[in-house]
């Protein structure tokens, strides 16, 4: 089945085990599986007032942090950790307890892109977190992380910070099942490089107008990217959208 309602029907309520089985990660394949989620407006806006948060759908916070529970390693680009103040992914027992039976860390760190180590190490990122986040930096640039940030986070070295590099870096670390939660930099840059598997989109019952940018910004994107809906969900007035890539080799 593509689309599915939630169970219950339209009117019925989220029901986390049968959303869980609908984001379940595919089995393995032996490279990372890149899941990245949005939220925009009824007209495409990424942003309200530099920041997602007036973009709620209803049941997107439910499948926000579904996705986070079911990722190895939650990834956002320096832009989207200073506009929206980033912190340590929020855990109850219970996910600890299900990430531990499904054989992953307790609590997914939050790994940050960046090429210029600039972040506040006295931010909510590092300060207010049950794990150390990642900084994923340049060859260059990972001494210089690495004194910038002393012990409140690991600093990984990408190389040239390709998003195949960045992946490789993760990977390495046993980080394969990657929730990118944005911005619209990093993510044009994955979808540039081919590297994204699925893109999990809540749409708020909202108009926001001009000025705001889109999900997806940055060189070099073969536009328009065909995408096939996997799942809808309607949830009162709100939408979450699940779709999957079209990779070279797909069958049209
Ligand atoms: N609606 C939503 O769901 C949602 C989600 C996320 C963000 N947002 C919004 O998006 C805005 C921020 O987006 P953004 O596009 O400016 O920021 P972004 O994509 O989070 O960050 C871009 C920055 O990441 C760093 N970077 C390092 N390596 C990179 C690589 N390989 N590819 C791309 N970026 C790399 C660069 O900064 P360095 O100088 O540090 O290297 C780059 O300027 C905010 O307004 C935020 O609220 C909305």
């Amino acid at each position: 089945m593509r689309h599915v309602w939630p169970p219950g029907g339209p009117d019925g309520e989220l029901d986390r085990d049968a959303l869980a089985a609908l984001y379940a990660h595919p089995a393995p394949t032996g490279r990372p599986f890149v899941r990245v989620n949005f939220a925009a407006s009824a007209d495409g806006a990424v942003s309200v007032d530099g920041r997602s948060a007036g973009l709620d759908a209803p049941g997107d916070r439910t499948v926000f942090g579904l996705l986070r529970e079911l990722a190895d390693v939650i990834v956002a680009g320096s832009g989207t950790v200073r506009a929206e103040d980033y912190r340590g992914a929020r855990t109850s027992e219970a996910m600890r307890a299900r990430r531990r039976g499904r054989g992953q860390a307790a609590v997914p760190p939050v790994a940050v892109v960046t090429a210029s180590p600039a972040l506040d190490p006295g931010a909510a990122l590092f300060t207010d977190t049950r794990v150390p986040p990642l900084i994923v930096t340049t060859t260059a640039a990972a001494p210089a992380a690495a004194r910038r940030y002393g012990s409140v986070a690991d600093v990984l070295d990408a190389g040239d910070l390709s998003p195949a590099a960045v992946l490789d870096a993760l990977a390495a670390r046993g980080l394969a099942r990657v929730l990118c939660e944005g911005g619209p930099v990093l993510f044009g840059s994955f979808a540039a490089a081919g590297l994204v598997d699925e893109l999990c989109l809540s749409v708020a019952p909202s108009l926001v107008g001009g000025g705001p940018g889109r999900i997806l910004a940055g060189p070099g994107l073969p536009t328009p990217l065909p995408l096939r809906l996997a799942a809808a969900l309607a949830h009162d007035d709100g939408l979450l959208l699940r779709y999957t890539f079209v990779r070279s080799g797909d069958n049209p």
